[in-house]
């Protein structure tokens, strides 16, 4: 029996993550982690992902982890060191380009000793490994020269401090011109969202793209036009603050959440579009989410650890498109209840 390491279960996407484990890999044990962890389950311990002996310990008899450790602002390095020496596997749901970097940086090195097969995918969640993997196919298609995402969130969703920090935290840098243009985009069903441009992790160089690279944008909006102007006053307003205090702003902005989510809906959506050099839209992908919708980037993590664990031959994978196909994830999407089109 596979025994699988969720590390930030008791978080708010570490507890999506969880049930989805629970609900996609009824084989494999599975025990949580955090700081805080060990206070009633046996498989729930308590372990600090930044110390070297506690992930160690934490590591043993382990073939696979999920870090949903947030917000993306550490170094991973005790982490994957701790996964190549127990050779287990591992993913994260991280966003942050530096982060990622950093993980592959960690990999490489491991990598040295070529025996080891492990797994390690960061970015593992919505951006940046769904939507890679779920624009995969569109790589035969030589006329594809540009992509962009538009993700739109719910907000009667929960959230958590660590989620508006993570939004947030690109706004700091005053150079990352977070929502500098807002663009109106009509949805099925005629609901319109009012979108900005959000950092993500294909700003430095695009998406990997037939060997090359093909620039991609990404932009987020919630279903009122209202915090989309707000987030784009923000842009103006966060630079001045330190980070400390914009990680309080954002713990402090969790009191409003009960009146926000008054006002708000359940309903997501992620559109993919690839175009043309004409600018048009040549393909695309939507996803529709009614409820739930923080289970879509809870989901990608728990497929990739399933398909590693199933994996027969020995194989070490750094990219989600290497364990899932487009259409894999459709079909997962599909059982979960979210709507996908693609076209
Ligand atoms: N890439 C994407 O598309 C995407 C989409 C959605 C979410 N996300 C990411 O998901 C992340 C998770 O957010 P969340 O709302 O679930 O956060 P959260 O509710 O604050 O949970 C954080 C969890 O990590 C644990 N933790 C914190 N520091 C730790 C440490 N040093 N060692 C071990 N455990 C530690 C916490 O428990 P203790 O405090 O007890 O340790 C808690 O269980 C966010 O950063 C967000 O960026 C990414």
């Amino acid at each position: 029996m596979k025994t699988l390491l969720i590390i930030g279960a008791s978080g708010l996407m570490g507890q999506r993550v969880l049930a989805l484990a629970k609900k996609w890999m009824p084989e494999v044990r599975i025990i949580t982690g955090s700081r805080s962890g060990g206070r009633q389950e046996p498989t729930d311990l308590k372990v600090d992902i930044l110390d070297e002996t506690s992930v160690t310990e934490a590591l043993v008899g382990v073939d696979g982890v999920i870090n949903v450790v947030g917000p993306y602002d550490y170094s991973p390095t005790v982490l994957i060191k701790g996964c190549f020496a127990a050779e287990c596997h591992y993913v994260d749901l991280a966003e942050v380009p530096e982060f990622i970097q950093s993980v592959y940086e960690q990999v490489y090195k491991e990598k040295k000793d070529a025996s080891k097969t492990v797994t390690v995918i960061s970015g593992c969640s919505t951006i940046p490994g769904m939507i890679d993997t779920m624009s995969a196919s569109w790589q035969e298609d030589e006329s594809v020269v540009r992509l962009r995402s538009f993700l739109s969130m719910g907000s009667k969703n929960p959230t958590s401090a660590t989620l508006i920090y993570s939004l947030l935290l690109p706004f700091c840098d005053i150079k990352r011109n977070n929502f500098e243009y807002l663009t109106t985009k009509i949805l099925r069903f005629g609901q319109k969202r009012l979108y900005g441009n959000h950092a993500s992790p294909y700003d430095a160089s695009g998406m990997s793209w037939r060997g090359g690279s093909i620039p991609a944008e990404f932009w987020i909006s919630f279903d009122r036009r209202l915090y989309s102007y707000l987030l784009k006053l923000s842009s103006y307003v966060l630079p001045v603050f330190p980070l400390p205090w914009v990680k309080l702003i954002c713990r402090m902005a969790q009191f409003f959440s009960p009146l926000i989510n008054q006002l708000g809906t359940t309903q997501g959506s992620l559109i993919i579009e690839a175009l043309d050099k004409e600018g048009q839209v040549i393909h695309q992908i939507s996803i529709y989410a009614e409820e739930n919708g923080l289970n879509i980037p809870a989901l990608p993590s728990v497929l990739a650890i399933k398909k590693s664990f199933e994996a027969q031959d020995s194989q070490s994978c750094e990219n989600l498109s290497q364990l899932l196909t487009p259409e894999a994830f459709k079909v997962a999407l599909t059982a979960e209840g979210y709507q996908v089109e693609m076209e």
